[in-house]
């Protein structure tokens, strides 16, 4: 598939939403870089760095770490690597202040959003999603033991890696991350409205349809 250009996107959504599932096709299908604050955060918590000292209590009790560390370690990756390809950002911004801080950086490089897009999904949905995800520990493919299983349990099937269960995918960690969704990260929605490159897709439909719907709105609005 050929790449519509210069695409600089956010994905916007609940937890369980399915951004990551999506930006890892996305990123795939047509070659877009793919950064996950998550993912990122994850790397340093198992590399023991001190910011992922400081973020791990955070993660583990579904609130989300804070602003200033969190800018700082995505404004470094947009200045470096990001700063040319077409990209993803998956779980970022979160926050108004976020929010803020990346259409400041962006506009002072010149390149501003191109889309911002929004995974609507019914919140009854997302706990059983998130209580039955594992993700590939080698690879980081991400499955589920319900919508999508392996073959072999517990064994990725794309590397042959061991699955892993999130440590804040515990019911009562989901509880805590969709409500602090609910106070911090929605108002984001406002907040791009005005901007005008909001696109809403109907998350609750099956991977494939999702990502038609994406792929649909990215080649449509692309600049
Ligand atoms: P992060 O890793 O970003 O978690 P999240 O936003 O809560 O999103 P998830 O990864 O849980 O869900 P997703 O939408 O990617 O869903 P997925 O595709 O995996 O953040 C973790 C923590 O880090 C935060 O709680 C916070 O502490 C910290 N953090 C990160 N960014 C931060 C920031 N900017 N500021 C402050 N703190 C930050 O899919 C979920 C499951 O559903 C999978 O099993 C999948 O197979 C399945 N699935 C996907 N799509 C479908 C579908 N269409 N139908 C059925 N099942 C599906």
């Amino acid at each position: 598939m050929t790449r519509p250009d210069g695409i600089r996107a956010v994905f916007l959504g609940p937890p369980g939403a399915g951004k990551g599932t999506q930006a890892l096709e996305l990123a795939r299908s047509l070659a877009l870089a793919h950064l996950s604050t998550g993912d990122m955060l994850r790397s340093h918590v198992a590399r023991g760095t001190a910011l992922g000292q400081r973020a791990k209590a955070f993660m583990d009790a579904g609130q989300l770490v804070a602003d200033d560390l969190i800018i700082a370690m995505v404004e470094d990756r947009l200045r470096t690597d990001l700063a040319d390809a077409g990209w993803i950002l998956d779980g970022f911004p979160r926050t108004v202040p976020q929010a803020k801080a990346l259409d400041q950086s962006l506009r002072s490089s010149g390149r501003p959003l191109t889309h911002v897009v929004y995974f609507a999904v019914p919140r009854t949905e997302l706990m059983s999603r998130l209580t039955g995800r594992r993700t590939c520990s080698k690879c980081g493919a991400i499955w589920n033991v319900t919508f999508k299983p392996t073959t072999v349990d517990g064994v990725c099937d794309l590397c042959g890696g061991a699955l892993a269960h999130r440590s804040d995918d515990r019911p009562e960690a989901v509880g805590r991350r969709l409500e602090e969704y609910e106070r911090s990260t929605q108002p984001l929605l406002a907040h791009y409205r005005v901007s005008g490159c909001l696109i809403e897709v109907d998350a609750s439909r099956v991977p494939s349809q999702v990502n038609d719907q994406i792929v649909a709105a990215l080649r449509r609005n692309a600049g």
